[in-house]
């Protein structure tokens, strides 16, 4: 089945690695053209030159924001709108986890980091997405939320709390952008990247043992994912988070 996303345009925050560069690569893939952003200009030039050398011809825009900072996150869908003329695809995929233990002890400014960057910012890059045109010829929205936001955890509690306010957040946009932008969210289990490594590390082969699937996840697995969702294929799906884990939320539970 064709994507569809031949000529689209696609925004995706947190690209220059892990899961948003993969989204980025994939979607490249399929023909669209790519706006890449994180905060290191730099890495994002890289990750451009390893999708132009990939899909030789493809559309690629590398432009640094801070998804926090509205200024930039303004600077940044302006770009993408001059460079391709409108924009189609937004993935709200930059996320953050400066605080590790109980829930209980998370200091203000670590839970308002944790708001801002994996929270708000969707609100803000969806706004910003909706002014530039998504509002007027429609588009599809994707939220990089979490298994995490679907279960309780030890240590990454808040970080969970926020990945459970993306998965309502994309149900309430859905329900209030439907029919012309669909909103869907991703949440992926653990995936091998630079975000999860103090978790995989040095544990892969123990965790793979109980992954019903066998091994822990790659940023292509999502990926694989976020082109379903931006394409055609999911042309009536809205509102909905697409569990991407490996099986491990349907382990037997050990009570
Ligand atoms: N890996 C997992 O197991 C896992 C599981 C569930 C959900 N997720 C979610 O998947 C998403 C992608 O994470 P990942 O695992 O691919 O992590 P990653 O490899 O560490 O990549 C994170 C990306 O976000 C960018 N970023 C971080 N803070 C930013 C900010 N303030 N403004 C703009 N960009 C920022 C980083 O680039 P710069 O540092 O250059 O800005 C980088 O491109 C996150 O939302 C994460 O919560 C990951």
């Amino acid at each position: 089945m064709r994507t569809g996303l031949e000529g689209r345009t696609a925004l995706i925050t947190g690209a220059s690695r892990g899961i948003g560069k993969a989204i980025a690569m994939a979607f490249a893939a399929e023909g669209a053209n790519v706006v890449i952003s994180s905060r290191r200009q730099e890495a994002l030039d890289e990750v451009a030159k390893e999708i132009g050398a990939a899909h030789p011809g493809a559309g690629v825009l590398a432009k640094a924001a801070h998804v926090g900072d509205a200024e930039q996150a303004a600077a940044c869908v302006d770009a993408a709108a001059a460079e391709f003329g409108r924009l189609d695809i937004l993935v709200n995929n930059a996320g953050t986890n400066p605080y590790f233990g109980p829930m209980a002890d998370i200091e203000p400014a670590a839970a308002a980091k944790i708001v801002e960057i994996n929270q708000f910012a969707v609100v803000q890059w969806t706004r910003l997405a909706l002014r530039a045109s998504l509002a007027e010829h429609g588009g599809t929205i994707i939220n990089i939320a979490s298994v995490g936001g679907l279960v309780t955890e030890h240590g990454i509690g808040y970080y969970n709390a926020s990945k459970a306010a993306v998965i309502h957040l994309s149900r309430q946009f859905a329900m209030e952008l439907a029919p012309r932008v669909r909103v869907n969210c991703i949440a992926p289990g653990l995936v091998k990247t630079h975000l999860a490594r103090a978790l995989w590390e040095n544990n892969e082969a123990e965790i793979s043992k109980y992954m019903p699937l066998g091994r822990i996840g790659e940023p292509e697995d999502i990926a694989n994912a976020a082109v379903f969702l931006a394409g055609d294929a999911s042309s009536w799906m809205t509102g909905q988070t697409l569990v991407v884990d490996g099986g491990a939320t349907i382990r037997p539970s050990i009570a």
